[in-house]
């Protein structure tokens, strides 16, 4: 298993809108177990295959509080069973230190398809429910900073840019 590098906003390559997985094989097996490697190691809560620079539409997931419930979703999509919305302060991998909060339905039914290209449907709420929208926005190009003011996606911008240069 390998750790991967993830992007961070404001990387171009973040707004990629990701693709369907055609191929279940022994490489989408090897990108799942690094792609978990990557997130426990981050300590996220998931982790979109766009953010690793892999614009297939896969995601991997543990909210449990014992990290031991790794949830695989392939070809995500989504129902909303509840209209009602709930708010997280949420964070990224992709958008390291900053937190804001933002509503989203609180019950949805999410309908993928496991490692084997297996199909089937969980119900997802409360922080579940959150991480899963969460991550297809990563898949459709979105990131949470979407969903606030432009004046503070655009501190969170110049103090992210500002770390980047640093670093390079
Ligand atoms: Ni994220």
């Amino acid at each position: 298993m390998a750790k991967l590098d993830i992007l961070e906003f404001p990387d171009p390559r973040l707004r990629t809108k990701a693709t369907p997985v055609t191929v279940f094989d022994s490489k989408l097996e090897a990108l799942i177990d690094d792609m978990f490697e990557t997130m426990y190691e981050a300590q996220g809560i998931g982790l979109a295959a766009t953010q690793v620079n892999v614009h297939k539409r896969l995601l991997v997931i543990d909210v449990s509080e014992n990290r031991d419930t790794p949830l695989v979703f392939i070809n995500p999509e989504f129902e909303i069973i509840e209209h009602e919305l709930c708010e997280y302060d949420e964070g990224c991998l992709s958008v390291p230190g900053f937190y804001e909060t933002v509503s989203r339905p609180q019950k949805i039914a999410v309908t993928a398809t496991d490692r084997t290209g297996e199909q089937f449907t969980v119900a997802a709420e409360g922080i579940l429910a959150t991480c899963v929208q969460h991550e297809i926005d990563h898949l459709d190009g979105k990131l949470f900073v979407d969903y606030i003011s432009t004046l503070k996606r655009q501190r969170i911008r110049s103090k992210l840019e500002k770390e980047h240069k640093k670093s390079a």
